[in-house]
């Protein structure tokens, strides 16, 4: 099932309503709204809305979404932050920057006339260590196997190789420790996947707890989803086709 989020203030009846916020497109009147207003409305997963809503941006000064293209989660962030609080969005893959770009454009404002907003093709690994202590929110969604996706894509799965599972874990820690060192005292690190496989899932954190003490775990009650060791995991089978996700919040607190 998918989404609708958009920037228009919607006055539809609650039956149409999965989240707060969010709609369901295959509902007549949503379906209305979307013809009506082409280009208004993005659709996701309300399982990645629900994840991003985990992350407390109240307060927050500086954003940094390390893994951010296309941009769905961008753009959740965009419409809740504080309006003076600053984002930067990175992504390795130039052409999938581009993208990003287009998005916040089409479903948020120009960029131009959000200075606070900032876009930039980059390595989030490397960017962490050379940005330490400089951000209080971080979104950290991290590459996987997305294993709905391969399987509902023909490319995708003539692609896939058994060794992206050992590979990705180790990018995932690789990002995660960027994460902590880019954290500020009191800042949260929203770790999210949409894997079904514990290696890339509660493993990446536990590894880290096991080696350093400056992040905590902070436990989460979302309204779906079954709690694991360290975050949540929303399966479709489970919850209304929502997902898969996997979400877990830590905060870095003092430690080594
Ligand atoms: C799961 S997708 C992100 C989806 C996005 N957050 C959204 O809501 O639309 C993972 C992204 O991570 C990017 N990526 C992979 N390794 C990266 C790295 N080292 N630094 C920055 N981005 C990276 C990929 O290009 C891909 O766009």
């Amino acid at each position: 099932m998918t989404s609708v989020g958009s920037k228009l203030q919607m006055d539809l009846g609650s039956s149409s309503e999965v989240l707060d916020g969010c709609y369901d497109p295959y509902t007549a009147e949503v379906q209305e709204l979307i013809d009506e207003h082409p280009g208004m409305f993005y659709l996701m997963d309300p399982a990645s809305v629900l994840a991003v809503r985990q992350l407390d941006l109240g307060g927050r000064l500086r954003i940094w979404d390390m893994c951010a293209a296309p941009g769905g989660k961008t753009l959740l962030m965009l419409e809740n932050k504080e309006p003076e609080t600053y984002v930067l969005a990175t992504d390795m893959s130039r052409p999938r920057v581009e993208r990003l770009k287009q998005v916040i454009h089409q479903y948020f404002a120009p960029l131009s006339e959000h200075p606070e907003v900032s876009v930039r093709s980059a390595d989030a690994v490397n960017w962490g260590y050379r940005n330490q202590e400089k951000y209080d929110a971080i979104l950290l969604d991290a590459p996987c196997s997305s294993e709905r996706h391969v399987m509902g894509d023909p490319k995708a799965m003539s692609n896939w190789k058994p060794n992206r599972a050992k590979t990705l874990p180790k990018r995932q820690y690789a990002l995660l420790c960027s994460a902590a060192l880019a954290c500020e005292r009191g800042g949260q690190i929203l770790y999210s996947t949409c894997s079904i496989n514990p290696d890339e899932n509660d493993s990446v954190i536990a590894r880290y707890l096991k080696k350093k003490t400056d992040l905590v775990v902070r436990p989460l009650a979302p309204s779906v989803g079954k709690p694991t060791e360290h975050g949540t995991l929303v399966l479709p089978h489970e919850c209304e086709g929502w997902g898969p996700m996997y979400f877990a919040l830590l905060e870095k607190v003092e430690g080594t």
